[in-house]
């Protein structure tokens, strides 16, 4: 951390020039606290718009991968605080495709930001980012590991609709029932997803093609975390009880061999008709893109969050970026 600080910056924030690799560094207390500086961004964002809280720092979004709301939530979030950004979201026009390293790559931003925002294809990137980096990292998905800011989104987005969060009351998810859908084994959300949820009095349901199926490394975490959870091919055995359904896209990216993507892509659909064993108030969510998982036709059920999911992305990372530049 450097030894000068910026003037204004709270040396005290307990973020305060942290870099956010996984969600094992969230306690239930942490979430409480992005998710009450997450509430007062939609708040001031719902009245002004915009704010200066960020004026004056310099985000470097730096892109390996693909991204449209990731990128763009960030990009949304850091201009509302009153920061600015560069964009390197197409790596292929920059040094990196002449060869430099990550760890060169990472020293030259922080040379002229103030943060880094990495999306990478390899599992640990962020994490050997975050070693080499003098300034903070915050990890938008590290190939099949993990996306941290998603799943506190993602939380954040269960506890809104079900009104398990106020900032007076706190967060409660006991008793809640989690239904995870679609490629479990490579979808990093839901990787970070049922981690988190770990923490909690949940039960989750995961549910998957057989090759699909949640990785044993996270199995394991919800085992020591005494989470009980079902693993299943068939959705229809557990809508009827689910609080949330957590419908995911199967990651071609990630396969060796274009038919076995074939074999499963179409594994499962989310209908109108699906939906009519679903409980009246349970919540539909994506972190998209969607590829055929969930019907259009689902839009139009007030149950569909994942539009409202979106927006909580830009509040919940106003909120990291704030704290991580020490000014919340
Ligand atoms: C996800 C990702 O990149 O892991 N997208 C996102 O950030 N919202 C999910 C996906 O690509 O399927």
């Amino acid at each position: 951390m450097s030894k000068h600080l910026p003037f204004g910056d709270r040396r005290d924030a307990p973020w305060y020039g942290q870099s956010i690799v996984s969600v094992s560094q969230f306690a239930p207390a942490d979430l409480e606290y992005v998710f009450g500086v997450a509430h007062e961004m939609r708040e001031m964002v719902g009245r002004v718009g915009s704010f200066d809280l960020l004026k004056g720092k310099l985000l470097a979004n730096l892109f390996y991968e693909p991204s449209t709301r990731t990128a763009s939530s960030f990009t949304a979030a850091m201009m509302r605080l009153g920061g600015a950004v560069i964009p390197i979201n197409e790596v292929r026009y920059s040094s990196v495709s002449k060869g430099e390293s990550l760890p060169d790559t990472i020293r030259t931003l922080e040379a002229y930001a103030d943060c880094i925002v990495l999306r990478h294809p390899q599992m640990g990137a962020a994490a050997e980012a975050a070693q080499v980096a003098r300034k903070p990292i915050i990890n938008a998905g590290d190939g099949v590991g993990e996306h941290p800011t998603q799943a506190l989104l993602d939380l954040f987005t269960i506890a809104s609709e079900l009104g398990r969060y106020t900032p007076k009351a706190g967060l409660s998810l006991d008793g809640l029932t989690v239904t995870l859908l679609g490629d479990l084994k490579y979808g990093r959300t839901v990787h970070s997803l049922a981690r988190l949820l770990s923490q909690f009095g949940v039960r989750l349901n995961l549910v998957s093609p057989d090759i699909l199926k949640m990785p044993t490394h996270i199995k394991d975490e919800l085992d020591r975390a005494d989470v009980r959870y079902v693993e299943s091919t068939n959705l229809e055995d557990v809508l009827p009880a689910s609080d949330v359904l957590y419908v995911t896209r199967v990651q071609k990216e990630r396969f060796e061999d274009e038919a076995v993507y074939a074999s499963v892509k179409d594994a499962y659909v989310v209908t109108r008709e699906t939906l009519k064993a679903a409980k009246a108030a349970m919540v539909v969510m994506h972190p998209f893109p969607r590829v055929g998982e969930i019907a259009y036709e689902v839009d139009q059920d007030p149950r569909a969050a994942y539009f409202r999911q979106m927006e909580n992305g830009m509040y919940v990372r106003m909120a990291l970026l704030a704290m991580v530049l020490g000014k919340a």
